[in-house]
């Protein structure tokens, strides 16, 4: 009983943005299609109340995963339905030990395949014991308004899930 009240005065303080719910994006885009999908998952986890920032791959440190409370991963599709090797995969290895109960979101684009390193990726994800809060946002090529408006749902969702 204490517990559950313990926890729903947690949601409470959540929502009323008492307890500020820290939220880290990270991303590696090319040519700049996941860039825009991160910078909208940014403005969804800003506008739903979180304090949330932006690192490319190459700025996240392996440490800055006990400094957030969420993550939104992005990459896009590359080798063959491959996550991007010398930045991006590379530091998502090096953080995998570090997944296991932590509240997760994966985005990213691709163009000429059909999502199958989406599908990898969340395979891997779930592997590492991450909670993958909503569903990925796979974006064409740059992302239109649909995909833009489902990056930042996928922002918001890390704060309130
Ligand atoms: C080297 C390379 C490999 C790629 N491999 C795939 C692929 O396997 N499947 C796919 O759907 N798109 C693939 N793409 C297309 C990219 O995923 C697509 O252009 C995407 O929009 C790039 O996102 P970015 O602008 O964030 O880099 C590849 C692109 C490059 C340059």
């Amino acid at each position: 009983m204490l517990l559950k009240d313990n926890f729903e005065k947690s949601v409470l303080m959540i929502r009323e943005g008492i307890i500020m719910i820290k939220i880290a994006v990270v991303y590696w885009s090319g040519t700049g299609n996941t860039k825009e999908m991160a910078n909208h998952v940014l403005k969804g986890a800003e506008e739903a109340g979180a304090k949330a920032k932006l690192f490319t791959a190459s700025e996240f440190e392996k440490e800055d995963i006990n400094n957030y409370d969420a993550f939104a991963f992005g990459c896009p599709s590359m080798g063959t339905e491959k996550l991007e090797s010398t930045e991006f995969e590379p530091m998502f290895r090096s953080i995998s030990d570090k997944l296991k109960g932590r509240k997760a979101a994966l985005f990213g684009s691709y163009s000429w395949g059909k999502g199958e390193w989406m599908k990898k990726w969340e395979k891997v994800c779930r592997k590492a014991g991450a909670v993958l809060v909503t569903d990925s946002v796979i974006g064409y090529d740059a992302p239109d308004i649909d995909t833009k408006r489902k990056c930042e749902a996928l922002g918001a969702a890390l704060k309130l899930y």
